[in-house]
């Protein structure tokens, strides 16, 4: 039964009164509050808004109000926090306004710039670009062609008789077989591009070619299926074998420095005779002998020769009236030398840490 009493849980109310003189005070205590400088900015914050300032200290309080009161309470407090937040606001605009050390607004360009790392070419095209510079001063233009060819491109024009092992030792990329010299392939050299450079040019030409290559090779540290080359042709009346040897040796001691010595050994290609290998002394050891050049004081960077009179035909040039040199080099193979890379799957890999290396080359 009811008796008519309510009975107030006496602790609770007197909570009730503190938490109503506590309000007020602090709401007359911000109101009245000046700030003139970023100390006293900092000061005010920590009094009224941090987590152990007076206002989070009254919301702790709330708990020990009367439950009927929580809410309203509740609301006070946060018009008191938003009223602290608001006036502290205010003075953090107009001090960023005015400027000073401690002022956030403005940017400090005394500052050291942070440290910004910047791209840096692969080192297949630094060397393609070396390459090609050294060339262009010897009045070399630069041309291109195709990387999917026919099997006359590719072997048939460059004096490749029918079925010569060559196509098979070069693992070639067939992507249709069977039609002769219409088979469709991925180019296994860039000599394909001196009979495109022919046909449609007629002597002088001067170029060289970089391009991408295909051959079926397992991938190795020292073969892979995609490589690099330069090739480089010069056809015109009296072009003779001392032409190319100039040529190359200009270019080995441009490329690898100016002591390089070069030396032709006998080779054979179908589409140059008389046919030359060409090694460049060792820059490394300078010919003492080490590993790079096998303890033989000679690196093998090129092949070479005088174009094949039949590869002149082929293109609608007669032979006796015109000549000329032909060769062709890996620019893998020159960039391993140039920067002591052992492992020619790094080019492929892009592992920044090996890029890298070459940002300020
Ligand atoms: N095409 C040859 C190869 O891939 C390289 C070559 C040798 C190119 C002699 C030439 C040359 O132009 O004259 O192995």
């Amino acid at each position: 039964m009811n008796s008519g009493i309510i009975i107030f849980p006496v602790n609770q109310v007197i909570e009730s009164f503190k938490m109503i003189g506590g309000v007020k005070e602090l709401l007359q205590q911000i109101k009245d509050k000046a700030v003139s400088n970023r100390e006293e900015l900092e000061a005010f914050r920590l009094e009224y808004l941090s987590k152990k300032g007076k206002v989070a200290a009254l919301f702790e309080e709330l708990k020990n109000v009367q439950k009927e009161d929580r809410r309203a309470f509740g609301a006070e407090l946060n018009n008191l926090k938003n009223l602290a937040q608001s006036r502290f606001d205010e003075w953090a605009e107009a001090l960023g306004k005015q400027g000073g050390p401690s002022a956030k607004a403005e940017p400090d360009f005394t500052l050291p710039v942070p440290p910004f790392s910047y791209g840096s070419l692969h080192p297949l095209t630094l060397t393609k670009k070396r390459i090609t510079e050294i060339f262009s001063r010897m009045g070399f233009d630069v041309a291109d062609g195709p990387e999917v060819e026919t099997d006359w491109f590719n072997f048939g024009a460059l004096n490749f008789a029918d079925n010569h092992p060559a196509r098979e030792m070069q693992d070639t990329f067939f992507i249709e077989k069977g039609k002769g010299r219409d088979d469709v392939l991925l180019r296994t050299h860039t000599s394909n591009v001196q009979i495109r450079l022919l046909n449609n040019k007629k002597p002088p030409v001067r170029s060289i070619m970089p391009g991408r290559v295909f051959r079926n090779e397992a991938i190795s540290a020292r073969a892979h299926c995609i490589f690099h080359q330069v090739e480089g042709l010069y056809v015109d009346r009296n072009v003779s074998f001392k032409d190319l040897k100039d040529t190359l040796y200009y270019f080995a001691k441009e490329m690898f420095g100016k002591e390089s010595k070069i030396r032709l050994r006998p080779s054979f290609f179908p589409f140059t005779e008389p046919s030359a290998e060409i090694d460049v002394t060792c820059f490394i050891c300078k010919g003492k002998g080490c590993n790079i050049c096998k303890h033989s004081g000679w690196v093998e960077i090129a092949g070479s020769g005088m174009v094949d009179p039949n590869v002149l035909r082929n293109c609608g040039i007669d032979p006796d009236v015109f000549t000329g040199f032909a060769f062709g080099m890996g620019i893998e193979r020159i960039a391993m030398l140039r920067y002591d890379i052992k492992d020619l799957r790094l080019f492929t890999e892009n592992d920044v840490r090996f890029l890298r290396q070459f940002s300020g080359a």
